[in-house]
Order: C-alpha cells, then structure tokens, then sequence
C-alpha cells in the first residue's frame, strides 16, 4: 500500500511491498538505476517479488501507480522485467506560498522544490530592516520560514528649529498622519504650514523650515507705510512710505527687510520724514523761469533763462531740497560780454579799446598790420569792415580780415571772375571781362616795373 501525503513533516514517499520467495539469480529481475532515489531490498528480487521505491529528499516516485485501488507495487515480472516498467523519481512542488500581512509576491503558479519566492511591501507598507522578502520551497515541501515582513511606512519626527508641531510630537510617524507647525515669534515659516507622511516613508510637501523675519518697519510721525497690519516680513519685503495730505515725503520712499550681518534681519534703512517744505519763491533779476507756480515744494524743479543781452550764470535748472532752500543756488542774469576780437595780421585801431570783455553794443576799429590791407571779401564796402560790434548773444559781427598787400588785388579779381561765371554770364559778356582783366593785370606789371607800387 502506498501512502503519499503531501504535507510538511513528510520526508519520502514510500512505496511498500510483500516480499515474494527467494529464487536463483537467474529468476530475479536487475536492478535499474533510478536517479534521485534506490529500490528496497537492492538486490535478490525475485520473479513475482515487490520493492519499494525510496525518492531522495525532495523528489517523489513517478509512474507507480497507486491512484486506482490506493496500492502501488514495483513488481518483479515473470519474464524479468519491472511493472511499472520504468520506476523514476521526479522533483516534488511545495503548495502555494503563505500570504503576508501587507505584501504580494510576483505571480508565479509552480513551484518545484528550490523555487524562491519574493515578496513585495504594500503601498503604504516598508519592508522591516534586517527581513528577506524570500522565501524557498524547501525539500521536505515547504516553505522557509517568513517573519513578518511589512509595516506601515513610517517618516522620522519632523525637526523644526524656531518653531514647534502644534499637535504634541512623536518619536515616529506612519503614512497618512499629519503634523501641523507653528514658528517662533520673530520667524516665519516657509513651506507648508501641514505636511503629511507619505506612502514613501517621506514627508509631502517637504519639512518646512522657520526663516528670521523683520518687525514692523518704524512708524513715521504724519504718514503711514504699506505694511500697516503685519507683524512679520520675510527678507527681501519692501514697505513703501506715504505722506498725509500737503507734506512733502524727506527720504527714501521704500526699505526693505534685509540683513547686514547675515544673520539677523534688520531694516535697510531709517525711514523717511513727512514734512512741510516749502523753498522761496525763485527771484533771478532780469530772467524768467519756467514753469510758472506759486508754491515750491520739496523736490519742485523750476528752468531759468535770460532776458536778451543777459547770460545766464550758474545752473539752467534748480530743485526745492528738503531745507527749503534751492539746489543748485539760484542762477544770475549777467550781462552779455565779448571776448577781445582777435584779427590775423590785424590789430585794435585805438589802446583805448583794448579790454578783456567787451559790453553789448560795443564797436571796437581794427587796422592792418604793415604789408596786410583790409579785404572786402568780395562783397561789403572797405570802411565796413573795419569794424566789429559785440552782438546780444556774446559774438562779435563779422570780424575783418587782413590780407598781405600784391596778393589781395588778384584774388579778388579771381573771386570775381569765378562768381562770374557762377553766375552764368554770357559767353560775350565774360571774354570782355576777361580782356578787362587782362588790361588791368598788364596795368598792374607796368605799375611795378615803374616802381610805383610800395
Ligand atoms: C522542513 O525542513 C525544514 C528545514 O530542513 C525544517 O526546519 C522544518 O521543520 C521541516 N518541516 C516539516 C513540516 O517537517
Ligand atoms: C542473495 O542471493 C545469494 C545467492 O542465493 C546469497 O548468497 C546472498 O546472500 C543473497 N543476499 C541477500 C542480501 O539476501
Ligand atoms: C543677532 O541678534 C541677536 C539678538 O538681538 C544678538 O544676540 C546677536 O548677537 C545678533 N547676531 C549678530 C551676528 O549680530
Ligand atoms: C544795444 O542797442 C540796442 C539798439 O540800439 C538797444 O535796444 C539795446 O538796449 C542796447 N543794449 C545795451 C546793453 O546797451
Ligand atoms: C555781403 O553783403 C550782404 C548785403 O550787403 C551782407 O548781408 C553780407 O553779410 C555780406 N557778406 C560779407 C562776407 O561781408
């Protein structure tokens, strides 16, 4: 009878039998050579005889049948063969692993003796330090040994310094519970004020952390800033400043939370005054300003400009400062004045003209120095350019020039005939200007032969 339990404790599968008689060796049956496993008896089996089939561990008898009326008998036939006729061993399976609390393991449906099986934690769930997630089919048919393998994912107790969690706080955190923080005063917090325990065993948003803040920015006497309300403001936090009604703002507009030392935060700066400031009304003599207004106050810019004749001295452009006063210092009106006309190979006619500046209107006479005669540049009469007058906007007219003597004559006549034909002359016209010309040079050679001309 064969008795095949397939449970954990059970070594081998046995295969008994009835031994039959002894016989000769000749009325025996060999002994085949069955991998994994031996007959029972070895040897001396006799025709007609049973053995039992011993599997090594791990292995089960195969091809014996013992399903039909619960028997199973290696038989030793008549003709000296075995029935089943070959007795085999095969690899045994264990049944499906154990479920773990928390854990799947990959889909698997065999599992021959050697097989391993891995288990994988649960979304929420982390593998226990120090566990191996597999197990074995060993070969009495079972499985190796699992310890528990999953827990709930948990986060370390969140640090926070400055500030506290609001709940009280634990050593340790499992996925899905929430912490709450809260900073100290004088700090801010930056991040999420409530940070869950993820599934990952991490915190989600992030740990937040407590950042310094500036107290409120200092109160000014007559107007207000923009941070009116706040206790706290982050670095890097502009508050803008605003004057009552009529007052004029003395300072910088905005300071920012900001940090001198890299530690502490401090404000960027004093905050500004509000005041009245009103500068004088601007007087320039004999200039004007624009635009025109009747109040000045601090920061109002007023342009000037001179009456004609008169130069402006000192800045174009002034501001009402804080003190009330103007910046630059209000301009003058001076009047216009020339610098001494300078004439080449020309001089003042009278020392009594020689000045330094000249007024406006002024009319000073030139000469020529020896051996230079006045040109009339081809144009104004000789007595007209002999003079200069100072002009309103500080220049002088037209000054003279002197030309050394001999060459004067011929460049105007040059001149002349070049502005004739500029002026698109007749051809008649011209050659009788030009015989004209050559009439008066041929004069002029003859006056300097005879010596005449000094
Ligand atoms: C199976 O074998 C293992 C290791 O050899 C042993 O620890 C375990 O107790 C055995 N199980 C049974 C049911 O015999
Ligand atoms: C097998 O048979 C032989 C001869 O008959 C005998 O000598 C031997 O002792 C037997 N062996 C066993 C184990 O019975
Ligand atoms: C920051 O402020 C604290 C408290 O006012 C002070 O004790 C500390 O010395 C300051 N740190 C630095 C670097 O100035
Ligand atoms: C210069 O002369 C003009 C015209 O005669 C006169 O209107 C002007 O007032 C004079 N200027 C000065 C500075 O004398
Ligand atoms: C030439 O004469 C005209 C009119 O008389 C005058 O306006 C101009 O300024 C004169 N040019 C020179 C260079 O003297």
């Amino acid at each position: 009878m064969l008795v095949f339990l397939r449970h954990p404790g059970q070594l081998l599968a046995v295969a008994m039998l009835v031994l039959q008689p002894a016989g000769s060796l000749e009325g025996q049956c060999p002994i085949p050579d069955i991998p994994h496993g031996q007959l029972k008896p070895a040897q001396n089996i006799t025709y007609g005889s049973t053995a039992t089939l011993e599997c090594d561990a791990g292995y089960i008898p195969m091809g014996i049948s013992y399903s039909s009326m619960g028997t199973s008998t290696l038989r030793c036939m008549a003709n000296g063969r075995w029935y089943p006729r070959t007795p085999a061993c095969t690899l045994g399976h264990c049944p499906y692993p154990p479920a773990i609390d928390y854990a799947d393991r990959n889909p698997q449906r065999e599992f021959p003796v050697g097989t391993n099986v891995i288990y994988f934690c649960r979304s929420g769930y982390t593998l226990l330090p120090d566990v191996s997630p597999i197990t074995t089919c060993l070969k009495n048919f079972t499985w190796s040994a699992i310890p528990k393998l999953c827990q709930k994912a948990q986060c370390p107790s969140p640090v926070i310094l400055h500030g506290r969690e609001l709940s009280p706080g634990k050593a340790k955190y499992t996925f899905g519970q929430q912490v709450e923080f809260q900073c100290d005063l004088g700090y801010v917090l930056r991040g999420g004020e409530r940070i869950q325990c993820s599934s990952d065993g991490t915190w989600r948003p992030p740990v937040p952390y407590c950042d310094k803040v500036c107290g409120p920015p200092p109160k000014i006497a007559n107007g207000q800033h923009s941070g009116l309300g706040r206790e706290q403001f982050p670095y890097g936090t502009e508050v803008k400043y605003s004057c009552a009604e009529g007052l004029s703002l003395i300072g910088d507009e905005s300071i920012y939370c900001t940090s001198d030392d890299g530690v502490n935060l401090t404000w960027s700066g004093p905050a500004p005054e509000c005041k009245v400031v009103r500068c004088p009304r601007p007087v320039v003599q004999r200039g004007r300003m624009t635009p025109q207004r009747f109040t000045f106050p601090y920061g109002a810019a007023v342009w000037f400009s001179c009456d004609e004749g008169f130069v402006l001295w000192g800045g174009a452009e002034s501001r009402c400062l804080a003190d009330g006063t103007w910046h630059p210092p209000l301009p003058t009106c001076q009047p216009v004045r020339c610098p001494q006309p300078q004439v080449p190979n020309g001089r003042l006619k009278s020392t009594l003209d020689d000045q330094v500046w000249y007024p406006a209107n002024a009319t000073v006479t030139f000469e020529c120095l020896q051996g230079y005669h006045f040109s009339n540049n081809g144009n104004a009469s000789l007595e007209d350019s002999r003079t200069a007058t100072c002009l309103p906007d500080g220049n002088w007219t037209p000054l003279p020039t002197c030309k050394e003597e001999g060459d004067a004559d011929v460049c105007e006549e040059v001149h002349y005939i070049k502005t004739t034909f500029e002026c698109g002359v007749p051809m008649a016209e011209v050659k009788t200007l030009l015989e004209i010309q050559k009439l008066f040079l041929e004069i002029k050679i003859l006056k300097v032969k005879l010596g005449i001309l000094n």
